[in-house]
């Protein structure tokens, strides 16, 4: 099935803020993004961080960071990188291409407000076999780095080229 509604993506703005706190991913996801409130508040309090509401027409429909201080995604300096984290998709609208759309939203909008970032990285668990399929079909590729900081298992770094 997929969703035909215009896909954009913004700043969460204090009017939105109710909307992105009652996101929800199903009990086994949260593992691979913590809790929405907690990223919302930890990145709204955070000067290198922005968070990023995703929006199908009016409705809110997902939630991510990102990171102008990358090495938090990539443990080491990646010039001109910037991170994405906590990506998301509400439970009751995933698997129908929102996601991987969003990801295209999202590399669009860091080129029009940083033209200067040249790559987006991320990390994925090695399980969460959608995540890696939404990205790679937005255009990331595996770096063939792992991390294994993570609590909930190894991570993959994968990389995209912005512009
Ligand atoms: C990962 C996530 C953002 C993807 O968004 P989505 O809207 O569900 O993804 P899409 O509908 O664009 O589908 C992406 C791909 O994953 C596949 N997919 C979806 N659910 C799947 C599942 N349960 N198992 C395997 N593949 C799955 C789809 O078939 C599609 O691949 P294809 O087009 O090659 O067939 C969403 O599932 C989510 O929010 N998950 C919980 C949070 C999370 O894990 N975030 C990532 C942190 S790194």
């Amino acid at each position: 099935m997929t969703d035909a509604a215009d896909i954009h993506v913004t700043p969460v703005t204090p009017a939105l803020a109710p909307a992105v706190r009652a996101l929800r991913v199903a009990a086994d996801q949260y593992p691979y993004v913590g809790d929405v409130t907690f990223n919302l508040i930890d990145a709204e309090r955070d000067p290198l961080s922005d968070a990023m509401v995703i929006l199908a027409g009016d409705e809110v429909v997902g939630f991510y960071r990102l990171d102008y201080a990358p090495t938090t995604v990539t443990c080491k300096p990646l010039e001109a990188a910037i991170g994405l984290r906590a990506f998301l998709i509400d439970r009751n609208r995933q698997g129908r291409g929102l996601g991987t759309r969003a990801i295209r939203a999202c590399c669009e909008d860091i080129q029009r407000r940083h033209p200067d970032r040249r790559v987006l990285a991320l990390n994925v668990n090695c399980r969460n076999v959608a995540a890696i399929r939404a990205y790679r079909n937005a255009g990331f590729v595996d770096s063939g780095e792992l991390y294994f900081g993570g609590s909930a298992g190894p991570q993959h770094l994968m990389l995209r080229r912005l512009g």
